[in-house]
């Protein structure tokens, strides 16, 4: 049977794609998306959970663990990636934390930490893996971001400055790689279902949320990987700089 025309654009077969934050909700299923859109992985966390994954994906994938807010670490694992792989086609940027606190009390460190996790480590990411990218004429650089970039949230406010940062490294990549076969793309979901969102969001306070989302619920790790399955294959080539919002239409009240 011939393949439809969209799963010809979205078939990654081929294609070597670096998930960062593998071991954690978004990531894994990240992960289990790509893999099973014919991608080979290279995965990366600061905890191990991605490296048993990893081998029941399949052997021809690999993991990494170390902490990214290494820069020297960041370095390493792309001189290695591609070393091993030959290639890196698409970059996740998609690790991230979020260390919440009112406006007024944040300590530094926390400020300081957030910016390393969320906002410097993709960019480091992104300059480390572009080089194959570019070389080839062909790349994806897709980046999470967040809801918390466009509007702002209680306790938020250095994940929101992080995530926001993210709109404008993305902007810049985009025109500076567009032309050389790159996008770049950001990804921003509403609460997504996973361990990072229990944090935030449960209880009375989470269901005060959905009640707000004209859809009346939280997206599921799966809707933010497919989507980032797309945005990497061929059928996405045209969308260079966008903030894909997933949102069930929160931000546009
Ligand atoms: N869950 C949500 O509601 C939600 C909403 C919008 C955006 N996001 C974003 O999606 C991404 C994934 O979130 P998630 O919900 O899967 O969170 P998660 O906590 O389940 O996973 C995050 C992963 O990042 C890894 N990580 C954290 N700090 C790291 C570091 N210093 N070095 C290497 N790895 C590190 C963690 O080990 C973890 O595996 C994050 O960027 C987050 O900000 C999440």
């Amino acid at each position: 049977m011939t393949q439809s025309l969209f799963s010809q654009a979205t078939d990654l077969t081929g294609k070597v794609v670096v998930i960062t934050g593998a071991a954690g909700g978004i990531g894994s299923a990240m992960a289990e998306a790509f893999g099973q859109s014919g991608a080979t992985l290279a995965l990366t966390d600061r905890t191990d959970g991605h490296v048993e994954m990893a081998r029941q994906l399949g052997a021809q994938h690999r993991a990494w663990t170390f902490d990214a807010t290494n820069a020297g670490a960041i370095d390493d694992f792309a001189k290695e990636a591609r070393a091993h792989f030959g290639k890196i086609d698409i970059l996740v940027n998609n690790a991230g934390i979020g260390l919440l606190a009112p406006a007024a009390s944040l300590s530094v460190a926390d400020w300081d930490l957030t910016m390393a996790v969320n906002l410097r480590a993709p960019y480091l990411f992104a300059r480390a893996c572009a080089p194959t990218m570019l070389e080839a004429g062909w790349g994806r650089v897709i980046t999470i971001s967040s809801q918390a970039a466009i509007i702002g949230i209680d306790e938020h406010v250095a994940y929101s400055a992080s995530k926001a940062g993210l709109l404008g490294m993305t902007n810049c990549l985009a025109l500076e790689w567009g032309p050389r076969g790159v996008t770049a793309n950001c990804i921003s979901p509403t609460v997504v279902e996973t361990e990072l969102a229990k944090v935030g969001w449960s209880g009375e306070k989470g269901e005060k949320a959905r009640a707000e989302i004209p859809t009346r619920r939280f997206a599921q790790p799966s809707e933010i990987a497919l989507a980032a399955v797309f945005l990497a294959g061929d059928a996405a080539a045209m969308i260079n700089g966008a903030n894909l919002v997933i949102d069930g239409g929160f931000t546009i009240r």
